[in-house]
């Protein structure tokens, strides 16, 4: 128990992952979505906290309408979606999603400390946490003040990247907080027509990254227009790509942390 956690609290969270980079825009939300959903496939029940405070997306990624956020007692209840997942996200707090969230680092951890405390989560299996790109103040307080069972980091295959990548894990290693495995996201493409697979950059970086920090690559995903489109269109149960995402993540999770 954390020094968060009320003595009586109704919430009981057996797994608390997050969904790290460093980088923005490399498909950090999205692996939260479909790491939560492959979850909740398997049969476990799972919430989804959304700490990128300031760049929060999750609610649109998962086409979440409009919500009028209700209390329990003294407790915020989640939103919970059509698949039995629950949310909590700044953005079912502020009057319309282009109002920007202009808060100084206290503030923004007040609001994570309070979407993990005073959030009315009930009892899950999992609750992933989207973080926020960046080592700054957000993600040193989720790494300091939750009871993180470690990260799952999201990387694309370029250099560049996997250099800010590197050093978030460097950041949560000495922080005690473990690496459970890599996501190579956009890793390649899928020709529609002859199904021909295309590495733009390779396959080394997250191999190497991996290796370094003695951490698992779970899933190369393609850069594909089922995940491209989801934000507009929802998610397409029916892809292939989004198929074999959703079981090798479930099933990697299930394995690591039973
Ligand atoms: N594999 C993919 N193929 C196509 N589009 C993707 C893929 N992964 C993510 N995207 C798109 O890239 C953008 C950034 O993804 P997002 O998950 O919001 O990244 P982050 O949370 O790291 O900023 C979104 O528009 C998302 O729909
Ligand atoms: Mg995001």
């Amino acid at each position: 128990m954390t020094h968060l956690e009320k003595k009586d609290s109704p919430n009981k969270i057996k797994h608390l992952v997050g969904v790290m980079s460093g980088k923005g825009g490399v498909g950090k939300s999205t692996v939260t979505y479909l790491t939560a959903l492959a979850l909740k496939q398997k049969g476990l029940e799972v919430g989804i906290l959304d700490a990128d405070i300031t760049g929060a997306s999750i609610s649109r990624l998962m086409h979440l309408p409009r919500y009028e956020m209700k209390v329990a007692g003294d407790l915020i209840c989640p939103v919970e979606t059509d698949s039995g997942l629950k949310v909590m996200s700044i953005s079912f707090l502020v009057d319309n999603e282009e109002q920007p969230v202009i808060w100084r680092g206290p503030l923004l951890s007040r609001a994570i400390q309070q979407f993990w405390g005073e959030v009315l989560w009930g009892e899950l299996d999992f609750l992933v946490i989207d973080m926020p790109p960046g080592t700054s103040d957000v993600a040193i307080t989720v790494m300091q003040s939750l009871p993180l069972e470690g990260f799952i980091y999201v990387t694309t295959p370029q250099n560049l990247v996997s250099v800010v990548v590197a050093r978030s894990m460097q950041m949560a290693e000495s922080l005690k907080v473990p690496a459970l495995g890599l996501v190579e996201n956009m890793s390649y493409f899928i020709c529609p027509h002859c199904g021909q697979k295309t590495y733009f950059y390779g396959q080394e970086e997250t191999e190497k990254l991996a290796r370094r920090f003695g951490t698992d690559l779970i899933v190369r995903i393609p850069i594909s227009l089922d995940l491209a489109r989801l934000p507009a269109e929802g998610l397409k149960p029916e892809s292939s790509v989004v198929a074999e995402v959703l079981d090798k993540l479930g099933t990697f999770l299930i394995n690591k942390l039973k």
